[in-house]
């Protein structure tokens, strides 16, 4: 390292090779020997100078070696502590000999040149237990461990940045702000897109600052989604948070796709974790698309990347969501998916020892869960907003897994796709009758609410009677409701469907709305 300069500096001088009172004088044979013996041991034939003017010699010798000694210190970096890594069993890793906070980085270096990064996720007595965030291959048994924090963390006033005091600011930081738009990262900054090195002029650590719920600005305006079904229906406000409740295949992506491409936020924030990785590259190449990708920042952290580093890309995207939101930028982020980040977040725990509780989840995931949900919403107000989307897989569209159940009750919505409807060619499959938006009556008008309200019941009622109608066993006239209901059914569906290249903004959905209703 660095140090290798000062300690070559260092030895040279300790041998007296050229800075040393010693090597100047010319017929000094040896180089060790310090002025006093030469002052004593001299039995060279030469006159001696007057012994007054030889000690004035000594002490200007001995004055600048020891003027050198002391630069060479100044020079010298304090010594890096290393521990040692003892154990390695599935996912953990065990270091000793090293102190590091929970949360924070450390690396391996490896023996081929690379190195293995990973995080302090807990401790037991002296030893602390690790989460690697790459592959293992190559961790030999008593490698070394070393912070990654250490030169990060030291206060650099030279460079008129304030000292960051928080223990999380002295975390690693990574890139936020404008140079990310249009670009693809993982979850640790690193481009994905192959279009160059993302600027890192600003950065952010990953965990963010908790907002007074009182300091909040309240969901007063509404955020168009360019959904027709979403606008009209289930209107969502800025800064609300939404669940997308779907088992598998039935269309999240693509919806979340069309409002990526369709809102009127100013950034989009997408977070693919745990995803397949065909999957990404298909939502970024035809679902968002050029146009949607332009004002969009993906972060990627796919199924085959580390469990910790799935956890890192959600709370990497949630991060770059927020700086754009202290610019004052409404931001919508969207989340795919948020079971699979309790599913990494369940990994971890449970390769550390923690006790699974509910349905094998350990009680850190509902923990963890809330603690991500909430960075999301509105700033402070003065600030932007950050408008959010998480998608719950309900797998077997089972609505009672505790991680479907554990989101419904910390996001201010959800919207549910219904297999069925996909099935039948509905698309987007959203079932107006379990979905809700708990924003919507704070921000919509009464006759836009009347106006939802009558178009549920209109379809529900369709809905209930479906096979009475089918087998012709209604008779007109006995429903009055029924029959409107039947005369409109085919405008309320064509309504409620939506193909993933058209856009319907909340003016025109509000119209829509309206035709439908009155006509
Ligand atoms: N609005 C839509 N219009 C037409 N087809 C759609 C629409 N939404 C979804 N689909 C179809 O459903 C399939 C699965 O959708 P996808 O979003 O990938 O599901 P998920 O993300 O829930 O697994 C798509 O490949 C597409 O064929
Ligand atoms: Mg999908």
């Amino acid at each position: 390292m660095n140090n290798a300069n000062d300690a070559d500096i260092a030895s040279k001088l300790l041998s007296g090779q050229d800075q040393s009172p010693e090597s100047q004088t010319p017929e000094s044979k040896t180089p060790q020997s310090v002025p006093e013996a030469s002052g004593t041991a001299d039995t060279s034939p030469v006159d001696p100078a007057p012994q007054a003017m030889q000690d004035n010699v000594h002490t200007q010798r001995w004055q600048s070696y020891l003027k050198d000694c002391r630069e060479i210190i100044n020079l010298v970096e304090p010594l890096e502590v290393a521990g040692r890594i003892v154990k390695v069993t599935g996912l953990v890793m065990v270091a000793t000999g090293i102190k590091l906070p929970i949360g924070g980085a450390c690396f391996i270096p490896l023996q081929d040149g690379g190195r293995v990064e990973a995080e302090v996720v807990g401790f037991d007595g002296e030893n602390l237990l690790l989460m690697p965030q790459t592959a293992v291959e190559g961790v030999v048994p008593g490698a070394k461990v070393f912070s990654m924090d250490v030169t990060e963390t030291l206060p650099k006033p030279q460079f008129g940045r304030p000292p960051r005091r928080r223990a999380q600011d002295r975390a690693r930081h990574f890139p936020v702000g404008d140079g990310l738009l249009g670009r693809v990262v993982d979850a640790a900054g690193i481009p994905l897109d192959g279009l160059g090195p993302i600027p890192n002029d600003i950065t952010a650590p990953l965990s963010g600052r908790v907002i007074n719920p009182l300091m909040r600005a309240p969901i007063e305006e509404t955020m168009d989604v360019g959904v027709r079904a979403i606008n009209a229906m289930l209107t969502v406000g800025r800064g609300q948070r939404l669940g997308l409740f779907a088992g598998s295949g039935v269309g999240k992506s693509v919806l979340l796709g069309m409002m990526a491409r369709y809102t009127t936020a100013d950034v989009i924030v997408v977070g693919l974790i745990g995803e397949r990785g065909r999957e990404v590259q298909e939502f970024i190449e035809q679902i968002l698309g050029p146009e949607g990708l332009a004002r969009s920042v993906v972060v990627a952290a796919p199924a085959d990347v580390s469990a910790l580093m799935r956890l890192q890309g959600a709370s990497y995207a949630t991060t770059i969501a927020e700086r754009f939101r202290q610019q004052g930028k409404n931001v919508l982020l969207i989340m795919d998916s948020l079971t699979r980040y309790a599913m990494a977040q369940r990994e971890i725990a449970l390769a550390i020892g923690e006790p699974p509780a509910t349905k094998g989840y350990p009680p850190s995931v509902f923990a963890k869960l809330p603690a991500l949900v909430e960075r999301t919403g509105n700033g402070a107000r003065g600030e932007g907003s950050i408008t959010a989307f998480y998608t719950v897989l309900t797998e077997g569209d089972d609505q009672q897994d505790p991680i479907a159940d554990s989101a419904r009750a910390i996001l201010d919505g959800h919207i549910v796709l219904n297999r069925t409807l996909a099935e039948s060619g509905h698309y987007p499959a959203i079932d107006i009758e379990q979905s809700i938006s708990r924003a919507m009556h704070n921000i919509t008008s009464k006759e836009h609410q009347q106006a939802a309200r009558l178009l549920k019941q209109l379809y529900s009622r369709y809905l209930r009677n479906q096979d009475l109608i089918a087998v012709g066993a209604y008779q007109p006239g006995s429903d009055p409701m029924l029959d409107i209901a039947i005369k409109k059914r085919d405008q309320i569906n064509q309504f409620l469907q939506q193909d993933i290249h058209e856009c319907a903004d909340m003016q025109f959905s509000l119209e829509n709305l309206a035709q439908v209703i009155g006509a």
